[in-house]
């Protein structure tokens, strides 16, 4: 079963628990909260003290995108702010091995994001260390930009590479209703989507259609 995980970046941040509920009540499996921090991307958004209010509203477990440098000095906080998934990047963690373990001893799920220049074999050694691959189908920063197509063939080779591990792979940047079906099939597990849902007249039919669309058979 796929899960699909709507990105609040494209919520409406003055009136984030309205949005949030909607995308709850229509049936999200997890909500994807964008740290950007202006240096490993050139966008800022928010920090752990939005995650921790976040958590207050909803039961859905947060999934927390760091697109920031150096992100092993706030894996501590955002933990203790709520989040259930913490996803760093292979390009800014230069001991990702130490990365994950630490947020696996944190009481977190371990996730890797990997920008789409980024081949899926700097994982090979951290396999059995991680919890979610989420492969960049666009070059993180923004909401709303087009899908890289390279990440239907970069999710199968990810998912050779891992064999029957019970690895998340999710997918973020540019999914919408035309390619959720081709990812599902290509291996992804999760389908994180911002603009398609949230810029969508109805966000939680958006997401139903979205989830219908990649179960498909
Ligand atoms: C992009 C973020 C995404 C973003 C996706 O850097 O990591 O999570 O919200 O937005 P859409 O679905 O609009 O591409
Ligand atoms: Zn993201």
């Amino acid at each position: 079963m796929i899960k699909i995980a709507p990105s609040i970046l494209s919520a409406d941040f003055a009136a984030l628990a309205d949005d949030i509920a909607r995308v709850e009540a229509g049936g999200a499996d997890q909500l994807h909260v964008d740290v950007m921090d202006g240096r490993f991307v050139p966008n800022i958004t928010i920090g752990p003290v939005v995650v921790a209010a976040i958590r207050k509203r909803t039961r859905l477990p947060l999934d927390v995108h760091l697109m920031i440098v150096e992100p092993e000095r706030y894996l501590a906080e955002f933990v203790g702010a709520g989040a259930d998934i913490v996803t760093v990047h292979a390009e800014a963690c230069p001991h990702l091995e130490r990365t994950l373990a630490r947020t696996r001893e944190l009481g977190a799920r371990a996730g890797v994001a990997l920008n789409p220049a980024t081949p899926p074999g700097v994982l090979e050694y951290v396999l059995d260390d991680l919890d979610v691959v989420l492969v960049m189908s666009v070059n993180p920063g923004f909401g709303g930009q087009a899908f890289l197509p390279a990440a239907y063939p970069k999710i199968r080779q990810l998912r050779s590479l891992l064999g029957g591990r019970a690895v998340e792979v999710s997918v973020d940047g540019g999914v919408n209703l035309e390619n959720a079906r081709r990812l599902a099939g290509a291996g992804a597990s999760v389908l994180v989507s911002g603009s398609a849902i949230f810029g969508a007249p109805d966000p939680a039919a958006m997401l139903k259609q979205m989830r219908t669309a990649a179960e498909a058979p």
